[in-house]
């Protein structure tokens, strides 16, 4: 059985928290000291009472609230939390639901977690190298450095991207909506040190926002540098999100800085040349492009690109992750649902992109999807409740209704170890 996450109790720190069982149980207790605003914690093995103490020592409330999660991290459970834990599978059992007794515990968590990081210090990422999959990474200090997500899962495909990095090579990633291209990206900046700039050529991005435009300021006609030229001359690192969406005097534009330390003419400046910043790189993602074109029918508006273009970048398909990898994102992210709410979750998505690969569903299930879901359904404590914003009310009435026959179908029959010892 996975272990219930310490609890601060709504009443207070003070009770028993343990772990092991038998002789090898040890135990914290916390109890309100005779000195105002103090506890007092107490640290022994066995049963409390029969051995001995061997830490018997008073903290503040902040002292106290750093040991209940290093206690929580260590494993060690409150006694109460694990009773509500039992009652909350006994009350499942009877209703013949592992699902729902799974999610209230996992609801509670979500809070506890909550609170927990707000209290905590964010990461820093000051070292020299910092390892991608298994390539060593130099580390940069930019400003613009995208925010760390600690949960981000780099899969064996990311060594490859890494490495292209390191070289200096064009990068473009294709693949569904929410497969985790852009993140990619960024959190390997975020790990790296390194900024970004993002543009997206969805929507009315011209020329002149790439490249840069002539404008009068206080009487003065003055040159503003578009996303294009700041990125190269800062030396940040540049993703064109949707490039497949892009005007063709944007790609003719890219063209040119596609090789490795490919330089920018920037004609309208008169004939003034960029050159790259060691530091600067681009990327590219796109639904619809390459490999993916099978798809363009879902990506409305998605332009073919040509294979000459193609071919100056390494493309890399990036397919959603594997039931066992989401599984592993979803409990990264969200800490305090169980390993058997996850790999649910992860079973509902994979048969939902199934049931997308046999054209059964028009709508693809994104990661960004399912984690919405799973974080919404830890808010309202109700799966079908959080499915209305998360995901019905995006698809048809069709989708909709075989996205909840599959729902119901893994909630109901999908066994969790914490089912088979409460039946
Ligand atoms: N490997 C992963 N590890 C952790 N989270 C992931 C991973 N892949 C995707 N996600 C989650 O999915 C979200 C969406 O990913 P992202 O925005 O990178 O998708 P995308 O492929 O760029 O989608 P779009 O084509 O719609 O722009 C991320 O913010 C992240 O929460
Ligand atoms: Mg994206």
């Amino acid at each position: 059985m996975n272990a219930t996450p310490l609890a601060v109790p709504d009443d207070g720190p003070e009770g028993i928290y343990t772990r092991g069982s038998g002789a090898a149980r040890e135990w914290w207790r916390v109890s309100l000291s005779e000195r105002a605003q103090m506890f007092r914690i107490e640290h022994g093995h066995g049963e409390i009472g029969a051995g001995q103490v061997d830490i018997d020592t008073v903290v503040d409330l902040d002292n106290l609230e750093a040991k209940l999660l290093k206690w929580r991290r260590e494993g060690f459970v409150s006694e109460a939390e694990a009773e509500a834990a039992r009652e909350d599978e006994a009350r499942a059992a009877r209703a013949g639901s592992a699902f729902a007794a799974d999610l209230q515990r996992a609801v509670r968590a979500a809070r506890e977690i909550r609170e927990a990081r707000e209290a905590a210090q964010p990461a820093k990422t000051a070292r020299k190298t910092v390892r991608i999959g298994n390539v060593e990474m130099p580390v940069a200090s930019d400003a613009l450095v995208p925010r760390l997500n600690e949960a981000y899962l780099f899969t064996p495909r990311a060594d490859d991207i890494a490495l292209d990095i390191v070289e200096n090579r064009r990068v473009m990633l294709i693949g569904h909506t929410g497969s985790g291209k852009t993140s990619f990206v960024e959190q390997v900046a975020a790990r790296t040190g390194h900024g970004v700039l993002r543009a997206n050529m969805n929507g009315q991005t011209t020329v002149g926002d790439f490249v840069g435009f002539w404008t009068v300021k206080g009487g003065e006609t003055v040159w503003v540098d578009g996303v294009l030229p700041v990125a190269m001359r800062e030396g940040y690192w540049l993703i064109i999100d949707e490039l497949d969406f892009a005007e063709p005097s944007i790609l003719a534009v890219l063209t040119a800085v596609l090789e490795p330390n490919g330089k920018l003419l920037l004609k309208e400046r008169g004939n003034e040349i960029v050159t790259p910043h060691p530091s600067f790189r681009l990327f590219a993602t796109a639904n619809a492009a390459g490999a993916m074109s099978a798809f363009r029918h879902l990506y409305q508006g998605a332009n073919l690109l040509n294979e000459a273009f193609l071919d100056r970048w390494r493309v890399y398909l990036f397919d959603y992750l594997s039931k066992d990898e989401e599984t592993e994102v979803l409990l990264r992210t969200l800490p305090a649902l169980t390993p058997a709410l996850a790999r649910t979750l992860a079973a509902i998505a994979a048969d939902c992109r199934a049931a997308f690969a046999r054209e059964d569903l028009a709508s693809a299930f994104s990661t960004r999807r399912l984690i919405d879901w799973a974080e919404l359904m830890l808010r309202t404590g109700d799966a079908e409740r959080a499915a209305a914003p998360a995901i019905y009310a995006k698809v048809s009435a069709e989708d909709a209704a075989l996205i909840r026959s599959i729902i119901r179908h893994h909630a109901i029959f999908d066994a969790s170890p914490d089912a088979s010892s409460a039946s």
